[in-house]
């Protein structure tokens, strides 16, 4: 495995590797690998002739009191983890060359970003995609692998791509939980034992939706009040939204009709924590 944290070189490495006609795979992370990340990093393996993981905690993601001090960092274990995977080229760039001083240029997708994680970080999703689209500019992939934990940002990364005629395939991959649903997050190792328990409440909500659906519920209204209730149960939780809502646009739904996505955000003591499922008729 390579590393490489010039943009430069990470440049030259990709015009190289696409001049021997051999497709790139790109996992974009923040680090503090867990499960769900090197599901993504074996998706690319075995669909790309090559992989490059980039590990970079953009700070135009997060608000002013949002957690980017606190962000679980774990570098060095994160390159032991990568040294056993297989991949090519590690990718983690200095904070200075990706933003230099007078940095002033954004991307910014529109409609799909006025819901959900929208609200209540105005500025995550600019963050976002334009972090993404400087990676893929440097990184310069044939095909990018994101998590359907963050659904709505798979969404608007996509919307982005599509709306920006970019060269590059997006690839989502089912979110990975532990044995007790929790999904998997780089955050969850600020939790505690009590807390990791009522983050539970998360999946266990999801669940729930759906069974009601299946017992025949349609009422959006009534689904949000069986998910709060499960929530609310559980010590230390405050709910952030809960939405029933139609999968690519997020507008809120009141009838499920044929399917929908329920989209949770819940602070388990102070990690804010998120989830989502797409509940419907089997
Ligand atoms: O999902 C994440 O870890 C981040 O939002 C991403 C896509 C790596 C952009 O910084």
């Amino acid at each position: 495995m390579k590393i490489i944290t010039s943009i430069e070189e990470m440049k030259k490495w990709s015009r190289s590797t696409r001049s021997k006609d051999k497709t790139i795979g790109f996992v974009a992370t923040m680090g503090s690998l867990h499960e769900g990340h090197l599901s993504l990093i074996k998706t690319s393996i075995a669909k790309c002739d090559t992989t490059v993981v980039s590990i970079f905690v953009n700070p135009t993601q997060f608000g002013p009191n949002e957690d980017f001090d606190s962000y679980p960092r774990h570098l060095k274990s994160d390159k032991q983890i990568l040294q056993t995977t297989g991949i090519d080229v590690l990718f983690n760039p200095h904070q200075n060359e990706l933003y230099p001083e007078k940095f002033q240029t954004f991307v910014t997708v529109e409609d799909k970003t006025n819901y959900l994680c929208g609200t209540s970080r105005p500025q995550f999703f600019r963050g976002v995609t334009t972090i993404i689209l400087k990676l893929f500019n440097i990184t310069n992939p044939h095909i990018a692998f994101f998590g359907e934990k963050d659904w709505q940002q798979l969404e608007v990364i996509r919307t982005m791509v599509h709306d920006l005629n970019m060269d590059v395939s997006i690839v989502g991959q089912p979110t990975v939980r532990d044995k007790d649903g929790l999904a998997m997050s780089s955050r969850n190792c600020n939790l505690s034992k009590l807390e990791k328990n009522s983050a539970r409440s998360l999946s266990q909500a999801l669940e729930s939706a759906q069974a009601l659906v299946v017992k025949g519920e349609r009422s959006a209204e009534n689904i949000r009040t069986e998910i709060r209730k499960t929530i609310e149960q559980k010590q230390g939780t405050k709910i952030d939204y809960i939405s029933v809502c139609d999968p690519e646009s997020f507008a809120e739904q009141t009838k499920i009709n044929s399917k929908a996505l329920v989209a949770l955000a819940v602070r388990v003591g102070s990690t804010r924590l998120i989830d989502n499922r797409i509940i419907g008729k089997i």
